[in-house]
């Protein structure tokens, strides 16, 4: 699979790679994701090299925590999740080196939102790095079932591996 293009820079514990998991709500996906790569991240013993965060286009749920089905089945995983929701602010595009999207739509209002091609790179789709990408989406589990979130955290898992597989080439 053709690793996409993004933005990518010498990463150090001086200067850390900040990346930023967002989703629609903040309260499902991205805060999987959020502790999924922060997971991998520790196992790696990379903990200094990253700042890891998560946040979600819409407002509704700012200050809860993860979605309890999200939480039950990371924990299952041995991942905890930490997040408490807030709201992508335009500031974040200039923060943070990456920007991941779980979704088109998310997508899409994140690049409405950024100012010029500088920022517009530092977005990328989750399953960008899917080894079975599907549609390229993560989709939505919220008005579903608990098979659902763990379809979701199934994709999430194995699309931050490949990420952070990516992402220790660039450390020094
Ligand atoms: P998430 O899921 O974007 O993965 O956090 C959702 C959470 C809440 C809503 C939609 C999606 N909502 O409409 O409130």
């Amino acid at each position: 699979m053709p690793v996409p293009t993004f933005s990518r820079r010498p990463i150090t514990k001086k200067d850390p790679y900040k990346i930023n998991f967002i989703c629609l709500g903040n309260i499902c996906r991205s805060p999987t994701a959020e502790g999924v790569f922060q997971h991998l991240v520790n196992e790696a013993g990379l903990s200094a090299y990253f700042e890891i965060d998560s946040s979600g286009t819409g407002a509704w749920h700012v200050g809860q925590p993860a979605n309890s089905k999200s939480q039950m089945i990371a924990n299952e995983h041995g991942v905890t999740l930490h997040s408490r929701a807030r709201q992508v602010a335009p500031s974040d595009l200039d923060y943070f080196d990456l920007l991941v999207p779980m979704d088109l739509s998310n997508e899409n209002d994140l690049l409405e939102a950024s100012n010029g091609p500088e920022q517009a790179t530092k977005i990328l789709r989750l399953r960008e790095f899917d080894p079975s990408p599907g549609d390229g989406q993560v989709p939505d589990p919220y008005y579903g079932g608990i098979d659902g979130f763990k379809k979701v955290y199934d994709i999430i898992e194995r699309s931050c591996r490949v990420l952070l597989e990516e992402l220790k080439k660039d450390i020094e």
